[in-house]
């Protein structure tokens, strides 16, 4: 029994929170999302608010090449409403048969379009700092969807004393705390049809939501997956247990 109760503290011990902390080591806020824990599981509301909250607002500067438009499936659209999303943007196509690129509305198989032709493009829009790529930048930034949401909510005058260039903001989750990107958000910018408050912090959190399923489209799977194999573990440790007991119970001690 004693084994057996072993081995169950070091699972309990494996599945507990993460510490919440930026590069800075200033402590996030904490989101209290829904992906959280071992259970957890993506809000579909949310992520459609969050997608809409990166077309109309993050997707000026930043791309997001890994999400193709046929993985919005994820959020709960079905085909025609995907087919719509990507009619919505043009993209290069080519060369055709005259050796020509041309552009053509998207398709459910394109990815995202990037706003900028190159790197280089992107950083001189942006006064020279690159805004990166979103697709994987909960994985990339210790913290994840808090980091972000903290991000998107941690602008802030600077304190005393601290000098700011014209391109330059202050934030208290940014390492360093000064940020080359203007606060993208503001209460109201984005509507949204399903009365969720049109606020900074809302508009924040959605973003964070989208993000992270951009990042770990298959997080659902491999929790359920991962509960599979605990749950099998116990079993097996319980059996493995009651053959021991039998195996020994006729050595005398
Ligand atoms: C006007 C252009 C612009 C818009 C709009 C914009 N960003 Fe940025 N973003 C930038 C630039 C430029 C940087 C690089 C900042 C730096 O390196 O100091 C950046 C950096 C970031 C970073 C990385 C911060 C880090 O830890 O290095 C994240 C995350 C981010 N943006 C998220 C967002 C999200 C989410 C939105 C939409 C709500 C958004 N951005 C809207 C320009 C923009």
């Amino acid at each position: 029994m004693k084994h057996f109760l072993l081995s169950l503290v070091v699972i309990v011990s494996f599945s507990s929170a993460p510490v919440l902390a930026s590069n800075d080591g200033v402590s996030l806020p904490h989101g209290h999302w829904s992906f959280d824990g071992a259970m957890g599981t993506y809000d579909k509301a949310a992520m459609q608010r969050g997608l809409k909250v990166y077309q109309n607002v993050c997707a000026s500067c930043h791309s997001l090449k890994r999400i193709y438009f046929r993985n919005l499936a994820d959020l709960g659209y079905n085909e025609a409403q995907i087919k719509t999303i990507a009619g919505e943007y043009t993209v290069e196509d080519g060369p055709n048969g005259e050796g020509e690129m041309y552009d053509r509305t998207a398709r459910p198989s394109d990815a995202f379009v990037n706003p900028y032709a190159n790197k280089e493009a992107a950083t001189y829009a942006n006064s020279g700092a690159f805004p990166p790529d979103l697709s994987l930048i909960t994985k990339a930034r210790s913290g994840g969807a808090n980091y972000l949401f903290g991000l998107m909510t941690g602008y802030d005058d600077a304190p005393e004393g601290t000098e700011l260039l014209d391109n330059q903001y202050w934030n208290k989750y940014m390492a360093g705390h000064v940020i080359a990107m203007p606060p993208p958000l503001s209460d109201g910018l984005v509507s949204y049809e399903d009365g969720s408050p049109e606020t900074i912090e809302q508009y924040a959190k959605d973003v964070s939501h989208f993000l992270t399923w951009a990042a770990e489209p298959e997080m659902e799977q491999r929790k359920r997956m991962g509960l599979k194999v605990v749950l099998y573990l116990l079993i097996f440790t319980a059996v493995l247990y009651g053959v021991k007991r039998r195996i020994w119970a006729n050595v005398k001690k």
